[in-house]
């Protein structure tokens, strides 16, 4: 079946009871079992239940994975994978990863012996440069967030399959819809549904999907010892919203495509990061392993009094951090989303203080370049 069938309808039969074309929530924290040993399936939410065990089989679906767990949280979902590492394990993360893995690892998971360097993985010779004797993974953001920088994942499997690395990729940017990183060899995926997946800016998410089996039992062991699965009224908004995922990221791409133009053509924008546009350093690889470039743009106004003159002026686009969303957030990474990165780390990763986040959402295009436009003027 195409991806819109599979998002759609895998997971989402209608319930067997009462025929309900959607899935009724859960709403429940513990399972009666009929006799000792004789249960329906379910004992204890926090194990496991139908609104999750639906997600689950969604988004391994769409993914093309073995097994997928969902999280309360993106962030949850990626510690959980950084739990495969032993102490004393490496791992080698993309060096402008987004804020919040910089702070986990750097500030919570070095404390159990686990050892990790960043490097520019679009270049995969600093990649080579960078493995030792004890490195385990190799974890791939790819576009990165905001620096849009792309990483090549076939190149980066191939690598990763010599050196006996496990390849993880944070697929949040583009989702499934526009990459598909387990078909580009890809060992693990990581999610924060909180954006694209759910893409209703109401809920928070996030989901790891697995192509080994022996991941995947390690990866439920920590779903459900550390108890940060999902919980049921959230799989039934994320599953509600991945079933119009196809058709919104269409939008995003349109829309995406429309906006990085109109700022790269603005006298006041010195830059525009943008992996559809010619101008990206990466756009060849882009072209090659996305099919469409999303609605994530980052465009650079010179200096922090400018950023912040656009961000004070806009009306239609809000300021705000997160992603992915119906609706156009801005943000400043160098204040909001990526404080947690030390400013001088900033500067070498290429975040500026005038550089400026936009997600464009699936609003009118014209309104959104209307509001830029107007807000820039003000610059
Ligand atoms: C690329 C990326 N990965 C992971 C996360 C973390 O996800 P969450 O906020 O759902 O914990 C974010 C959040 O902004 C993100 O942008």
């Amino acid at each position: 079946m195409g991806f819109s069938t599979d998002a759609i309808h895998v997971g989402q039969e209608p319930d067997a009871l009462t025929g309900a074309i959607v899935k009724p929530i859960y709403q429940t924290s513990t399972y009666v079992i009929e006799e000792m040993g004789k249960s329906k399936g379910y004992d204890y939410a926090r194990t496991n239940h139908p609104n999750r065990q639906a997600l689950e089989r969604t988004i391994t679906k769409l993914e093309a994975g073995h097994a997928a767990y969902v999280f309360t949280s993106g962030m949850a979902a990626i510690d959980s994978v950084f739990r495969l590492l032993r102490p004393g394990d490496h791992a080698i993360l993309s060096q402008a990863v987004y804020g919040g893995v910089f702070r986990l690892t750097t500030q919570l998971l070095v404390q159990f012996g686990m050892e990790f360097s960043y490097v520019d993985t679009s270049c995969l010779e600093k990649v080579k440069a960078a493995i030792k004797p004890n490195t385990k993974m190799m974890y791939v953001e790819t576009p990165t967030n905001p620096t849009m920088i792309v990483t090549d994942l076939a190149a980066a499997a191939k690598l990763a399959r010599e050196r006996n690395l496990t390849l993880v990729v944070d697929n949040t940017f583009l989702s499934p819809y526009l990459q598909q990183p387990i078909a580009l060899g890809a060992h693990i995926v990581v999610h924060s549904m909180t954006k694209y997946l759910n893409g209703h800016s109401d809920c928070i998410g996030g989901a790891v999907i697995l192509t080994r089996p022996e991941d995947a039992e390690k990866i439920y062991f920590v779903q459900r010892s550390a108890g940060a699965g999902l919980a049921p009224m959230d799989c039934f908004l994320v599953s509600r919203g991945l079933k119009t995922l196809a058709v919104r990221m269409d939008r995003h791409n349109l829309n995406g495509m429309a906006v990085a133009k109109f700022l790269e053509s603005h006298r006041k924008v010195k830059k525009v990061i943008y992996p559809g546009l010619a101008s990206h350093p990466q756009h060849e690889v882009a072209k090659r392993q996305q099919s469409g470039f999303g609605g994530m743009l980052s465009f650079d106004l010179g200096s922090l009094d400018a950023a912040k003159a656009l961000l004070n002026h806009v009306k239609l686009c809000s300021l705000a951090e997160s992603l992915g969303g119906v609706e156009t957030l801005i943000s400043l990474p160098a204040l909001m989303t990526h404080a947690s990165i030390p400013v001088e780390k900033q500067k070498e990763i290429g975040i500026t203080q005038g550089l400026i986040r936009l997600s464009v959402g699936i609003e009118d295009v014209e309104d959104l370049i209307a509001d830029l436009d107007q807000a820039l003027a003000r610059v």
